[in-house]
C-alpha cells in the first residue's frame, strides 16, 4: 500500500468540501500539482505563483484541461483580481526542485490571509512546513494571526507522525 503524505492528506479534506461547479484559487501554484487536482474536480481554478518556473511547469502540467486561469503574481493580489471563488488553498515553502531561497514568507502569507479574512468568502486550507527556517516563522505567524482574528480552524497532522517539525494543515470556513 502506498504511503499517504500530507499532500493526499490535504487532497482529502479536499474532496470533502469541493463541489463541480465551484472555483477554488491555488495560491502557490508550484508544480502544478494541486491545480491539477483541483482542476480536474471543480469548474475553474485560479492558479497564482511568483516564479515563471513554477506557472510553466503547472502549465505543461495541466496542458489537457482549459478551465484555469494562470496569474504570474503574488498571492496577496487574490481578492482585487477575483471576486467570486469558493476556497483559496496554500501549499507553503519553497518550489520543490527548484531555487531553495525562494519561500513563501510570513508577511506576504499573513497579509493574504487578512484580505481573505475581510473578505470572508469561501474556504482556506494552508499546508505548512515547520521544518526549516522560515517555514517555522510562516508557521507560528499564521497561527497566531488566526488565534487573534479568533478563527475557528482544524490543524490535521498524520496520525503516526508525532515529530516536532511534521508539515501539518489548518482548514476553516468561513
Ligand atoms: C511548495 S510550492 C507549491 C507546490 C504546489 N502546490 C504543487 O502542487 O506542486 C510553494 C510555491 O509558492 C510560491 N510562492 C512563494 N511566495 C509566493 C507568493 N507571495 N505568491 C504566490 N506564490 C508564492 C513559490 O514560488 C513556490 O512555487
Amino acid at each position: 500500500m502506498k504511503k499517504a503524505n500530507v499532500i493526499d492528506l490535504a487532497h482529502n479534506i479536499l474532496l470533502k468540501h469541493i463541489k463541480p461547479h465551484m472555483t477554488i484559487v491555488d495560491a502557490t501554484c508550484g508544480n502544478g500539482h494541486d491545480t491539477l487536482f483541483l482542476a480536474s474536480r471543480v469548474e475553474h481554478v485560479h492558479a497564482f505563483d511568483i516564479q515563471q518556473e513554477a506557472l510553466d511547469n503547472t502549465r505543461s502540467l495541466t496542458k489537457d484541461l482549459d478551465n484555469i486561469t494562470y496569474h504570474h503574481t503574488s498571492h496577496e493580489h487574490i481578492t482585487k483580481l477575483i471576486s467570486n471563488y469558493d476556497g483559496v488553498i496554500f501549499n507553503l515553502g519553497y518550489l520543490p526542485k527548484g531555487d531553495k531561497s525562494i519561500t513563501t514568507h510570513h508577511i506576504s502569507t499573513v497579509n493574504t490571509l487578512k484580505s481573505l479574512h475581510e473578505k470572508n468568502q469561501g474556504f482556506v486550507l494552508i499546508v505548512a512546513y515547520p521544518g526549516h527556517t522560515e517555514g517555522i516563522i510562516e508557521q507560528v505567524a499564521l497561527q497566531s494571526f488566526l488565534d487573534k482574528q479568533d478563527i475557528k480552524y482544524e490543524v490535521i497532522r498524520l496520525p503516526h507522525i508525532t515529530k516536532k517539525d511534521a508539515p501539518l494543515i489548518y482548514f476553516y470556513t468561513y
